[in-house]
């Protein structure tokens, strides 16, 4: 295993009250294995994704959890030992990739520097800055350019080559292709598949639950800071078991069929003042069909059970 996280809990302490962005997150992710992180805007995903750096902005607090990868506890982590890690063991690509580019500098000073910082010779470091351009499919001479000088699929190339840089054994991705278009987002795609294949485990971020179904092994749906289903991605799709999930998949078009494609009525909730019991009561098509439910759903949190080898799922249904 290579990241264990364990009743993960982040909330946000801001003026107009407490938001409990994340609660009680548990997942894993093994050596080589790519698992998404899917729902909609404002389910948490991101805030996950910086926690594994402990990176969670201001005014936001990690209260509750652990964060252990190859054994170490990242929560437990000076900033220097933290630096050393970022970058080199973990790497980290953003949908906008400019958060990460310097606008006045150089692309290959920049891909360069992120080398000589964790101590590659200057010589090294722009051999293997034109290697990591060939290997993102762009010409070297990319390297005298600015970032506006590129398109933004070129700019998400540049972010991907930096993160490539020491083959890290962990690549944090959020949402990296939801600002290009179709075709440029299938050769990202396919270039952080071929940074799994070199041995980097993926931690993807995406609202679009059929980008993740093309690509990962496992997939973890995110409700309103809960993880509500975690399994392989044969599990999740075959035998979705969360009424959320259902419905994503319900919400997806499908090109081969005439059938409706059904958004998921209502909205997510305020995580400042999440709804009782499961956070999903208020939308789910199930509680509001069967009588029974009343007073378990709306009061009672359920909790996380596995129904078969690595399928988790957080329903009453499965009780
Ligand atoms: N800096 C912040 N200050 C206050 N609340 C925030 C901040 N960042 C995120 N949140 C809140 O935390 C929740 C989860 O957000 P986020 O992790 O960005 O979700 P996602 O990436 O799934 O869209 C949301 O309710 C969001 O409004
Ligand atoms: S616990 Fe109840 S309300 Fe929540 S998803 Fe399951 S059936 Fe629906
Ligand atoms: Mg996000």
């Amino acid at each position: 295993m290579l990241l264990e996280v364990k009743n993960l809990s982040i909330y946000y302490y801001t003026l107009a009250g407490t938001v409990r962005a994340v609660e009680n997150v548990s997942f894993t992710i093994d050596k080589k294995e790519w698992v998404s992180f899917v729902g909609e805007s404002g389910s948490g995903k991101s805030t996950v994704a910086y926690a594994l750096l402990n990176l969670v902005p201001s005014p936001g607090k990690i209260v509750n959890g652990e964060i252990i990868f190859e054994g170490k506890n990242i929560l437990g982590l000076t900033k220097d030992e933290l630096r050393e890690i970022r970058g080199k063991e973990i790497s980290m690509v953003f949908q906008d990739p400019m958060t990460s580019l310097d606008p006045l500098r150089k692309i290959g000073d920049q891909i360069v520097e992120v080398m000589t910082e964790h101590g590659m010779e200057k010589d090294e470091a722009y051999n293997r800055a034109k290697e990591l351009l060939r290997k993102v499919n762009l010409p070297e001479d990319r390297m005298s350019y600015y970032p506006h000088q590129l398109s933004g699929g070129q700019r998400q190339r540049i972010a991907i080559a930096i993160a490539m840089a020491f083959n890290p054994k962990l690549l944090i991705a959020d949402e990296p292709t939801t600002a290009l278009d179709v075709i440029v987002q299938d050769a990202i795609m396919d270039l952080i598949e071929s940074l799994k294949k070199e041995g980097t485990s993926i931690f993807f971020v995406t609202h679009d639950i059929s980008l993740a179904a093309e690509r990962s092994d496992k997939i973890a749906v995110m409700y309103a800071g809960k993880l509500v289903e975690f399994g392989k991605v044969e599990q999740i799709l075959e035998n979705p078991l969360h009424p959320y999930t259902q419905s994503l998949l319900a919400s997806v078009p499908d090109l081969w069929s005439e059938k409706e494609i059904k958004a998921i009525p209502g909205y997510p909730p305020d995580l400042r003042n999440p709804p009782s019991g499961c956070r999903f009561h208020p939308r789910c098509p199930v509680f509001n069909e069967k009588a029974n439910l009343k007073g378990v759903c709306d009061s009672i949190e359920p909790e996380t059970i596995e129904i078969e080898k690595g399928h988790f799922v957080s329903c009453h249904l499965y009780r």
